[in-house]
């Protein structure tokens, strides 16, 4: 019987037709590292891992049975991708079915830094609210504003189609354009990343977290966004050079920030947690009853599709080169 491991406690019952054909193990140990992986991975021909499991070329090394290896999340950056195509290990993520709960928490954050929702919410439990005034927490009009999307991807995309309903002017960056009727169906316009960052009031990341993207919004970038805008990052927190982050708010250069994810999640930095004007939330955009049963089926279909039906799935980024020694 094919052994799979599953790493952490999932949502939905999408592991029982799995249990029927296969010896399953779940291990939900949070601080499981390369070192604890490598040592447990032997003799397991399925992983599921979670976006905190390092899968590097030397968990894959003393993979000795592994064929596939199913992440529950839709970013891989936790996964050397090369090395698992060395290994000839196929893996899958979760696209699209986490895209509208993460557009949604987005918009939630982009409205809850306009509109001061968390910190008047410390305002009044602090018991400092003594009756309305005029002045009372001004926020920004939501309208009033421009969104600078950065990444159209399924997310980025999701989150443009939202600011149609608020009535927002949005601009997004990318390394494409997208094609011109999805652009006004969108109803938005590309421009330079520089571009973006001078114009937008509001600046949405939605990028995968690779080489080319880790700090891309550096001390640099930050000092380009405009004067009293907002950063917001739903995607990957080393994105962002998080001490720059923490500078250009502390200045008043950037009027807040709005952060789902962290350069070395869990840890937050320090000087982030005592800005009043920056909301920070625990990586829960797509933590929704729904979003994580489908992220957790689309894990235990990928594994039952390779491992008992012996075929590559439609959500394969990787894939054997040659199928010999895993059918
Ligand atoms: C992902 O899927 O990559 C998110 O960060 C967690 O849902």
């Amino acid at each position: 019987m094919k052994r799979v491991l599953i790493l952490g406690d999932l949502p939905g019952e999408g592991a029982a037709q799995l249990r029927e054909h296969c010896e399953v193990e779940v291990h939900d140990d949070e601080g499981l590292g390369e070192e604890g992986l490598s040592r447990l991975i032997p003799g397991f021909h399925g992983l599921l891992t979670l976006l905190i499991h390092p899968v590097t070329d030397r968990v894959l090394a003393a993979a000795d049975r592994l064929q596939v290896v199913a992440n529950c999340a839709v970013g891989v950056d936790n996964i050397d991708l090369a090395a698992a195509e060395r290994h000839e290990v196929i893996v899958t993520n979760t696209p699209d079915v986490l895209t509208a709960d993460t557009a949604d928490l987005t918009w939630g954050l982009i409205l809850a830094v306009l509109r001061g929702v968390v910190s008047g919410d410390r305002y009044l439990r602090r018991g400092d609210f003594h009756g309305w005034r005029p002045k009372l927490l001004l926020g920004r009009s939501v309208g009033s504003v421009v969104l600078g999307v950065v990444g159209p991807g399924r997310i980025g995309r999701a989150v443009l189609t939202r600011a149609r309903a608020f009535g927002v002017r949005t601009l997004y960056h990318g390394p494409s354009r997208l094609p011109e009727a999805r652009e006004r169906e969108l109803e938005t316009e590309w421009c330079g990343l520089e571009e973006l960052l001078a114009s937008s009031d509001v600046v949405s990341l939605h990028l995968p977290l690779n080489a080319a993207t880790h700090h891309l919004i550096n001390a640099q970038a930050l000092r380009r966004m405009k004067r009293g805008s907002f950063l917001i990052n739903t995607a990957r927190g080393p994105l962002v050079d998080e001490a720059a982050l923490a500078d250009a708010v502390a200045s008043g250069h950037l009027a807040g920030a709005g952060l789902d994810v962290y350069e070395a999640e869990p840890a937050v930095h320090a000087r982030l947690l005592e800005l009043e004007n920056v909301v920070l939330l625990p990586h829960i955009g797509s933590a929704t009853v729904e979003a994580r049963t489908r992220m957790a089926d689309c894990c235990f279909e990928d594994l039952y599709t390779v491992l008992v039906e012996g075929r590559v799935p439609a959500r394969a980024l990787v894939q054997p080169v040659s199928r010999g020694g895993w059918t």
